[in-house]
């Protein structure tokens, strides 16, 4: 049996006062945010699972049926001995680009789910015994140092992810993989595409209410974590499209004013009636945007792929 191994690249205290300085900072700005990565507690990443399932969650749905139909043409032009997977969850999907991978030699999911990563790679190893996985507990966004694998490797980073960090972010991220990339590297990007507002509406806001579930998460990472007396109830689940920005924006709205002690932080915090918090924009993507914020980073689109229903793209870039 090959080695499992699970690295934290950050110490829990230092994770611990990233999350202190978000809250600090999201908590006492207008209009009040809060950053999508800490839904993920092992709570908050079996809800994603669940919403992958939802029938009005169509992009798993979507970028699945690309993984099933490519998964050989992405495998030989990338060749790839180590596959590294950023925000890899359940690595459910992956399962699709693995197959067509039967001699790599390593694979290397990110996340900073603990639970989903020892989930997704207790699953794999039951499948497939002889491969390498190096799980990294980290964030994607803060400069990966990622083990020694041999190249060429492959670099995933699928489910739209990509779309939850803001354009300055995501500009930052891109420059940070392609210094990632060695000749011969590639990167595997799945985003959302921009369409119909009903359609994406009620994939953010369905109907047996899953998501509202995942984002009032949240709230209970920060009562946990903090010690804060958010009560989930006193908040709205509220899912809007912004056209001009071209995401979705989730939020919870306060039912009425109400205030919210954080004894960690020191902090207490005033909500006015129907104040809203935002946890999370879900940016949605047209071929000519990604191709140019891939260009700015100095990757160059080779191919890209959208399922039958055009709702979700692949695109696979190089190094330029
Ligand atoms: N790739 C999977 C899971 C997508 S959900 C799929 O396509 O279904 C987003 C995943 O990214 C979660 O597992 C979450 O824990 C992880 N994640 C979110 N922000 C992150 C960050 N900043 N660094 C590392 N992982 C992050
Ligand atoms: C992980 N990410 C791509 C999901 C999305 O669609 O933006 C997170 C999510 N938020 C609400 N539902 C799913």
């Amino acid at each position: 049996m090959s080695p499992f191994l699970l690295t934290r690249t950050l110490p829990a205290d230092a994770t611990d006062a990233v999350l202190r300085a978000d809250v600090l900072h999201g908590l006492t700005r207008h209009p009040k945010t809060l950053p999508p990565k800490w839904f993920y507690d092992a709570h908050g990443s079996e809800l994603f699972e669940e919403i992958t399932r939802l029938p009005e969650y169509y992009p798993t749905r979507a970028e699945r049926e690309i993984l099933i139909d490519r998964a050989e043409e992405i495998a030989a032009a990338s060749g790839a001995q180590t596959l590294i997977e950023l925000g890899s969850g359940s690595s459910e999907k992956t399962r699709h680009l693995l197959d067509a991978l039967p001699a790599l030699h390593s694979y290397v999911p990110v996340d900073v789910s603990e639970s989903a990563l020892r989930g997704a790679a207790e699953a794999l190893l039951a499948q497939r015994p002889d491969l390498s996985v190096h799980a990294l507990i980290a964030d994607f966004t803060g400069g990966l140092a990622l083990p020694g694998t041999p190249g060429p490797r492959l670099i995933a980073f699928l489910g739209g992810t990509i779309g939850n960090l803001l354009p300055d972010e995501r500009s930052v991220f891109l420059k940070s993989v392609r210094s990632l990339l060695s000749p011969g590297d590639a990167l595997l990007l799945g985003t959302d595409l921009v369409k119909d507002e009903k359609v994406l509406v009620a994939a953010y806001d369905d109907a047996a209410g899953v998501t509202a579930e995942f984002n009032k998460n949240v709230l209970r990472v920060v009562n946990r974590e903090l010690g804060a007396d958010f009560d989930p109830a006193d908040f709205d689940h509220v899912a809007l499209w912004d056209p001009e920005r071209e995401w979705i924006e989730m939020r919870l709205r306060a039912r009425e004013a109400l205030t919210v002690k954080v004894p960690d932080l020191d902090l207490v915090v005033a909500f006015g009636t129907g104040e809203e918090l935002r946890t999370e924009v879900s940016a949605k993507f047209r071929k000519e945007g990604i191709r140019a914020e891939l260009a700015a980073a100095g990757l160059s689109m080779d191919q890209w792929w959208t399922d039958s229903g055009d709702r979700f793209a692949l695109s696979l870039a190089t190094a330029v």
